[in-house]
């Protein structure tokens, strides 16, 4: 329990010859990199699927509480990541603020983050490149029906989605952000139509005075299982009324997912201890000003009421009229889709690689490969996304994703709060404003944010770190770099970029 990273070494693991990872992104590197991730599902399915179902109207207030308390969270985060900008992310700062036990935890909720979203937006992916198919009147080959953008069961452009990205993660950061910035940029021309023509038909009656009359009690032999754990307290369903909206706000917490990713990107940036700060941050706010823009627009089209959830904003343009927006937003879902399952991609292969280098995984996901990147933990990841996308029904499990996400954050607040007073003389690129004030107000509302997530994620997240703790026990905590008598860290480089 005692085992902590010291701290001098977590900085020399940035700059050390032998495990170095090449330096590729600038500061506006970092901020197509929190759009790229950022923007996706959630804003382009899950929003309306909240307010058809759960808050209505009131879903515009369910993206400012979102927000806000990803903001608190965000600076807390920036200061952690300016302080140690590696790639671990929260499992570093947890390793060097908490010990090893948590950080293996937090290691555990990262994965859960970033591999079950994988996941999940890869399925999501497949769903809206078979809706463009159609539209442009493509017809699937009989042998194939059944196969293409199905939510459950065997999926071919599920897979073929994930190894496609998983190959081009493997062979390096560099490619990835050529891509990156061009499929971005078209998915963010998108969202500014949904926004400019949807103001054109927009009717102020959509939404006035409109959060929607609570659901009531819930009735006697509904699932309790699958209320939040808040609606259960009070015995409310949760939907409608200030139930629905607080609901749907950890559900639409999931559109945000991402800007928390650009800390993993943090060993690989020129100058990290400014510009991650400012990456994270400016991504963050960009994305919550187009979100609270696109929530405004869709629930002022139409009638919450006559909302399609499977395909809100394209149903709500074909409603008022403007049917050529679908396709705009169909091709700019498939778009935003694939850069999101990229990144996540990248993000989650840093954390492997920082645990595996620290000896809590095999260290051969630690090695990198002759394109200077860690090739095989990102086949492993690949590999793990496909056999999850493919078998297990995760467009249901978006909230495990949110659980995952809170419950670093909750580490990252405290960890601001801890480290001011055991390391106060520790250079900062970027301080939290009135602290312990904020990191507090971020615990509060993180909080706040996990009590409205439903029982059964709560019960799924207690079994999934049940089994890590196990894993930790019998792996980890025996092969730690920092265990008596373990071996040193792995040797790092491999192929024709060995150095030192
Ligand atoms: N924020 C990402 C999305 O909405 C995970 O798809």
């Amino acid at each position: 329990m005692r085992r902590r990273l010291p701290m001098a070494e977590a900085a020399v693991l940035r700059t050390s010859a032998r495990h170095a990872l090449p330096q590729v992104y600038r500061s506006a590197d970092l901020i197509v990199l929190g759009l790229g991730v950022m923007i996706g599902a959630g804003i382009f399915r899950i929003a309306g699927e909240q307010a058809a179902g759960v808050a209505g109207p009131g879903v515009i207030l369910s993206f400012m509480i979102a927000g806000i308390a990803m903001l608190l969270a965000a600076m807390c985060y920036a200061e952690l990541a300016s302080t140690m900008p590696i790639s671990g992310s929260a499992y570093s700062f947890t390793y060097v603020i908490f010990g090893e036990v948590w950080a293996w935890i937090i290691g555990c909720a990262l994965i859960l983050e970033m591999q079950l979203a994988a996941a999940v937006v890869s399925r999501a992916w497949s769903l809206y490149a078979a809706r463009t198919l159609a539209d442009l009147g493509v017809r699937v080959p009989e042998p194939l029906d059944g196969m293409i953008g199905q939510d459950g069961g065997f999926d071919l452009f599920t897979l073929f989605i994930i190894v496609l990205l998983t190959l081009i993660v493997a062979v390096g950061a560099r490619v990835g952000l050529r891509a990156l910035w061009v499929i971005v940029a078209a998915k963010l021309l998108a969202i500014g139509a949904v926004i400019v023509v949807g103001v054109l038909y927009f009717d102020g009656a959509n939404i006035e005075g409109r959060i929607p009359a609570p659901a009531g009690p819930a009735p006697p032999g509904t699932d309790a299982l699958h209320t939040t754990v808040l609606g259960l307290a009070f015995g409310e369903t949760h939907t409608f009324g200030w139930f629905g909206i607080f609901a749907a706000t950890p559900a639409i917490a999931f559109a945000y997912i991402g800007w928390d990713i650009i800390a993993t990107a943090a060993e690989e940036t020129g100058d990290a201890p400014r510009t991650v700060p400012r990456g994270m941050i400016r991504s963050l706010m960009l994305a919550t000003v187009l979100y609270i823009a696109v929530a405004v627009v869709m629930v002022g089209m139409i009638p919450y009421t006559l909302m399609d959830p499977d395909t809100p904003l394209a149903s709500a343009f074909r409603q008022v009229g403007v049917g050529f927006m679908a396709h705009v937003i169909n091709v700019g879902a498939v778009l935003g889709l694939t850069t999101v399952v990229l990144v996540l991609l990248v993000g989650q292969t840093r954390v492997l690689f920082s645990m595996a280098r620290d000896g809590l995984l095999p260290r051969g996901l630690a090695t990198l490969s002759r394109f200077r990147s860690p090739s095989r933990a990102t086949l492993v990841i690949g590999l793990v996304a496909l056999v999850l996308a493919e078998t297990v029904p995760v467009l249901t499990l978006q909230q495990l994703v949110v659980m995952g996400t809170l419950f670093a954050f909750l580490f990252v607040a405290a960890g601001v709060i801890v480290m001011r007073q055991s390391m106060p003389d520790l250079s900062r690129g970027f301080r939290v404003p009135l602290s312990p004030v904020v990191p507090m107000l971020s615990l509060a509302a993180t909080l706040w944010l996990m009590l409205n997530l439903q029982v059964i994620t709560w019960i799924y997240f207690a079994v999934w770190m049940a089994a890590g703790f196990v894993a930790y026990l019998l792996y980890g905590r025996r092969f730690s770099v920092l265990a008596p008598g373990a071996p040193p860290r792995p040797s790092g480089e491999r192929g024709r970029h060995r150095r030192g």
